[in-house]
């Protein structure tokens, strides 16, 4: 008796109705293997019957995403592993997970802030990248709290990050809040954080993406749109000089879209190997918070994704270092077979006192948002 009460008590906790009527389910979660120190990692489902993202607790990072192309054909449009050994091998460049604290570089790892002087890991010759070690918040285990409204399905990731980890001040709380809506094709994250101590924060989701499907090829025939008239320029290091360059006349001009490939070849032999800039956006449309950053479509699928934020600049980064690491169902992840479209701030803003500030204060709360929409190229106006 006790355990039929018990189990009609689960049942009815994840499948109820709302106020206006509408059924909706909380998310499934099932396990997803231990980090290397025994803790056990799960992945959360969110669906809206149309598109599908897989989520683990390990580094909040985003391991499936499926998605229609024109025939209403699902594929897995991200790269990652099966299991929670993949993210932790030497083969992860960061698939999908949740950077920070502090995205990108930093110059040499150092910057001062009230005064004080900070020394981060350098982890990417000699400047820091992606938040450091091993308690990167893309290395880490946050707990998750899956919910579900008449709106969609969502889960809500959270970890505090202690003062001094991987250097940096303060006792940092991060919220990231992935959803699906039930009636539109996206995928959001919302970001918040709130600290102690003044410290910098630049978070960003470092998800490559396929959209002809993961492991199927490079993404050199994907036409990319960058709604962007300026970049950071960068020196040898990819350290931004503080100057910011228009893309004007430069093979760095995505205004209107322009196939990846055309004019990869220019930007092949320099220190970015590729594309790997940080793009300026242009200004949201006048009252709106969200600013569209890029719009990337696979002519042959017709997937169609279009990245907005509120963040003030996007990194385009096209898979320069994959070097057919195996991943997902075996799947190979050839060089350039994917590209990042990471939302942020600028890189080592915290040495550069004319970018926007990454400083967050403890009287402050850092709030961030940005959308992955997907739809059918030629179905909705690009
Ligand atoms: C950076 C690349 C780096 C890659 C690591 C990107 O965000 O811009 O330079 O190699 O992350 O996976």
């Amino acid at each position: 008796m006790l355990r039929t009460l018990f189990i009609t008590g689960l049942f009815m906790a994840a499948s109820m109705t709302t106020a206006q009527g509408n059924s909706f389910d909380q998310p499934a979660s099932s396990p997803f293997g231990k980090t290397k120190s025994g803790e056990a990692v799960e992945l959360y489902t969110l669906t809206n019957g149309k598109i599908t993202a897989k989520i683990a607790t390990l580094g909040a990072t985003l391991v499936q995403l499926h998605v229609p192309d024109k025939d209403g054909k699902l594929a897995d449009v991200i790269l990652g592993w099966d299991d929670a050994a993949g993210y932790q091998s030497d083969d992860n460049q960061y698939f999908g997970c949740t950077t920070g604290r502090v995205c990108n570089r930093i110059a040499k790892g150092k910057f001062k802030l009230d005064g004080k002087e900070y020394t981060l890991a350098t982890n990417n010759d000699v400047n820091h990248l992606h938040g450091g070690l091993d308690k990167a918040l893309s290395k880490v285990v946050w707990k998750a709290r899956p919910y579900a409204n008449d709106k969609g399905q969502g889960v809500e990731f959270t970890y505090t990050s202690p003062d001094g980890d991987e250097g940096y001040p303060g006792n940092l709380t991060v919220s990231v809040t992935y959803f699906i809506p039930t009636d539109n094709n996206a995928l959001r994250i919302n970001y918040t954080a709130t600290t102690d101590k003044a410290t910098p924060v630049n978070l960003t989701n470092h998800a490559y993406f396929n959209l002809a499907g993961a492991g199927s090829g490079t993404i050199l025939d994907h036409n990319l749109r960058i709604n962007a008239d300026s970049f950071t320029a960068v020196d040898d290091t990819l350290i931004p000089t503080g100057e910011i360059k228009s893309v004007e006349g430069t093979p760095l001009d995505f205004r209107k879209p322009v196939r990846i490939g055309e004019r990869i070849d220019q930007v092949d032999k320099t220190s970015t190997q590729g594309y790997d800039h940080n793009y300026v956006l242009n200004a949201p449309e006048e009252g709106k918070p969200m600013r569209l950053a890029a719009v990337l479509t696979d002519p042959a699928s017709k997937r169609q994704m279009r990245v907005m934020t509120t963040e003030p600049a996007v990194q385009l980064y096209t898979g320069n270092f994959l070097k057919g690491q195996k991943g997902k169902d075996g799947k190979t992840y050839a060089h350039r077979s994917a590209c990042c479209l990471e939302t942020q701030h600028y890189p080592d803003s915290v040495n550069h006192p004319k970018f926007p500030t990454t400083i967050l204060k403890p009287s402050d709360k850092f709030t961030s948002q940005t959308v992955f929409q997907f739809s059918i190229a030629g179905a909705a106006k690009e």
